[in-house]
């Protein structure tokens, strides 16, 4: 994960964050980590347009979302890409049904959504467990955006995580994703699981345990490594 942007250029992308360059990438202001790593080294910057583009949630609405700041806490650990940062709230839509898809056709919101899939290069989910699944609000997302296209997930390379505030870190629906996901068109390149998140995140630090960080490290160098390789068919 080395950085290509020598010193003179971290200055001069620098210079052009804090005077306000329009293609500086605006991150999440609610996320300190995420906002100082980009203000201080200017690694996620959509300055340089061949950058790849990164899509990252939690799969979650809470507003303290522990899967929201573990996938923004990983995705700043990675270099020279553009970090597109959401946040599910932005994506509220109608609870799925076929009788609402023909009367009214496909929301904005999922419209919106599976549109940043395309022009993503890579996708990274932390996915909340609501009783052994997925999120009621990611299902719905999940569902509208499947009926837009034949490939949902546009074959991108994805890295799926779950954190959770007990022991099994999310398992039962890191696994159900992981199974799910392929038969969607998407690409699971690597997991990742986060178990007792109050004890081995902190914010500002992020993962803390020296092991689970490592097992983080390994996950991002398998996503970026495809996500690097994959060649551009437009
Ligand atoms: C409806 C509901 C169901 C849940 N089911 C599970 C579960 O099956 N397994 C689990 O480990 N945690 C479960 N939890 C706890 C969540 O893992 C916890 O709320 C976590 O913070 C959710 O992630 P988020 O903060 O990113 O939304 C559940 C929470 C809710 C509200």
């Amino acid at each position: 994960m080395g950085g290509f942007l020598g010193v003179n250029q971290n200055w001069i992308v620098n210079f052009l964050i804090l005077f306000g360059h329009p293609k500086a990438v605006s991150l999440n202001a609610a996320d300190p980590t995420i906002q100082l790593d980009s203000f201080f080294t200017f690694k996620n910057l959509d300055y340089f347009n061949d950058m790849k583009k990164i899509m990252v949630f939690g799969a979650s609405t809470s507003r303290n979302s522990i899967n929201k700041r573990l996938a923004y806490f990983a995705a700043g650990l990675l270099e020279n890409v553009s970090l597109e940062l959401l946040d599910l709230n932005d994506f509220d839509m109608p609870i799925y049904s076929i009788d609402k898809e023909h009367e009214n056709g496909i929301p904005e919101p999922a419209l919106r959504f599976k549109e940043i899939v395309k022009q993503s290069d890579g996708i990274i989910i932390s996915f909340a467990e609501h009783n052994g699944s997925y999120s009621a609000a990611f299902k719905n997302i999940f569902d509208w955006i499947s009926r837009i296209e034949k490939s949902t997930w546009e074959a991108k390379p994805m890295l799926l995580m779950a954190a959770s505030p007990g022991g099994r870190g999310g398992r039962g629906v890191l696994d159900a994703a992981t199974a799910r996901m392929p038969f969607n068109d998407g690409k699971v390149v690597a997991t990742f699981s986060l178990p007792f998140f109050g004890k081995n995140f902190e914010d500002g630090r992020g993962v803390t345990a020296p092991d689970l960080l490592d097992n983080l490290r390994t996950a991002l160098n398998q996503f970026e490594t495809v996500v690097h390789s994959a060649v551009e068919v437009d």
